[in-house]
């Protein structure tokens, strides 16, 4: 079994580091093809579930 790393960022994304996929909350696949991927948290990225960075013209409520 390999680890990984975690890391939520304020606002912003988790960063993953070090696995291999990640499954989403349909429980579709998606492979991560780099050592960090960053996983939209926020709902807004137009590519789910990898961060697209709209999380940082988001105005908060
Ligand atoms: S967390 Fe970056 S687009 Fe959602």
């Amino acid at each position: 079994m390999s680890e990984c790393q975690v890391t939520l960022i304020p606002d912003g994304p988790a960063l993953i580091r070090g696995a291999d996929r990640i499954r989403d909350a349909d429980g579709v696949t998606h492979e991560a093809t780099r050592p960090v991927v960053a996983v939209c948290l926020c709902g807004l990225t137009q590519r789910p579930p990898w961060c697209d960075a709209t999380h940082k013209v988001a105005v908060k409520p």
